[in-house]
């Protein structure tokens, strides 16, 4: 099969990741008959370098024409990048919100699970991580306070500011299926997470959540608050299958669960539309201060690649075999700088790319 990807490099360590993701893609192809036909579009603060803007309407049309989008990561250093002088809705990360927005990207997978030979990297105590635990967060991407009126005005001379947090039943059905159809393919078993005891969208997330799950009945259910949420994770990581919940929540809770795994250069992550159209970004950030040494973690993008070529492209043998190509360097002892330990094989970003590489036959 031909596939249409249109790649986003981005800024900082962007390019050299997707450049490794390519290369496995293309390795992929070679080894199961496909071709992947890349086409390049700007966003975040290498679009604002050339456009005045983040992410610009044939940009956005080019990758809505594509069968799914590549993302290495977008953003600089506040105070130090001139793009941070702009305001707020012409920075990079405004890119990242108009593109979720502008391809109806609503549900945002983001896995977090334990290596075992990265479990010395888990910030845990010993006996949590001995257990190890592999949770795929779901996260509602396109509604909530991300999305909401807001403003900033001064009201009888006291500047104040307003953020609005609404969902409507649709956008909480649509989520909640994404995220029992993935709990069917795992260990059928959802926490949803809200603030039920405080909210009104919150208790129509729990509400129509239930309804959903009337579909699935070999899947349970559970209901969590959100700050008991936050506590169990470093807690009780194992409990974890499924999580879904809500943009706001889901941004932080997502990014402890990624804490806790002591190695975030590992973790892919995939933005979901309706259908098979998704798009595909490591879950780390450009990480400026790092870039163009050859020395990032290309797995994060790598792995991404992989969740592209399951769910956008149904090819589960070839995402199976990047992911084992993976486990296999690990378990050979190869490892970038951002999860090296002693006596391991230290390489940079295109050596891990070719190891991998040679790995998918
Ligand atoms: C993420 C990021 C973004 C978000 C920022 C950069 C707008 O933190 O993808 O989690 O909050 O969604
Ligand atoms: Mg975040």
């Amino acid at each position: 099969m031909e596939y249409k990807v249109a790649v986003i490099p981005g800024d900082g360590i962007g390019p050299e990741i997707v450049n490794e993701a390519k290369k496995v893609l293309d390795k992929v192809g070679e080894v199961y008959g496909h071709t992947f036909n890349y086409t390049e579009i700007l966003m975040g603060g290498a679009s604002i370098d050339v456009h005045g803007v983040p992410l610009t309407d044939d940009a956005l049309e080019t990758a809505k024409a594509s069968d799914s989008v590549l993302l290495g990561a977008v953003g600089g250093v506040v105070g130090k990048d001139k793009w941070y002088e702009l305001p707020p809705n012409l920075r990079p990360e405004a890119g990242l919100l108009a593109i979720r927005k502008g391809l109806n990207l609503y549900a945002n997978l983001r896995p977090a699970y334990l290596y075992k030979e990265l479990k010395g990297a888990c910030p845990l105590k010993e006996s949590i991580a001995e257990e190890g635990f592999d949770m795929m967060i779901v996260r509602e991407l396109t509604g909530g306070l991300y999305f909401g009126e807001r403003w900033t005005k001064e009201i009888d001379g006291t500047v104040t500011a307003m953020d609005t947090l609404k969902y409507d039943e649709n956008e909480i059905r649509r989520i909640a299926v994404k995220a029992f159809d993935i709990a069917m393919k795992r260990n059928k078993n959802v926490i949803s997470v809200d603030k039920s005891n405080v909210l009104d969208t919150s208790r129509l997330w729990d509400k129509v959540v239930s309804e959903v799950a009337k579909d699935y009945p070999e899947v349970t259910l559970t209901h969590m608050l959100v700050d008991n949420c936050a506590m169990q994770l470093v807690k009780n990581p194992k409990q974890f299958d499924v999580v879904v919940t809500e943009n706001m929540f889901g941004d932080i809770l997502s990014d402890e669960a990624s804490m806790i795994t002591g190695s975030i250069g590992m973790l892919p992550s995939a933005s979901l539309s309706d259908g098979n159209f998704g798009l595909y970004e490591p879950s780390h950030g450009a990480a400026p201060d790092i870039a163009g040494q050859d020395i990032a973690n290309p797995m994060a993008t790598i792995l991404s690649a992989a969740m592209m070529l399951r769910y956008s492209f149904d090819l589960d043998d070839a995402a199976n075999a990047v992911e084992e190509a993976i486990r296999q360097v690990i378990a050979e002892g190869y490892r970038t700088v951002d999860i090296m330990s002693e006596g391991m094989t230290k390489v940079g970003c295109s050596a891990m790319g070719d190891l991998i590489c040679e790995r998918i036959k």
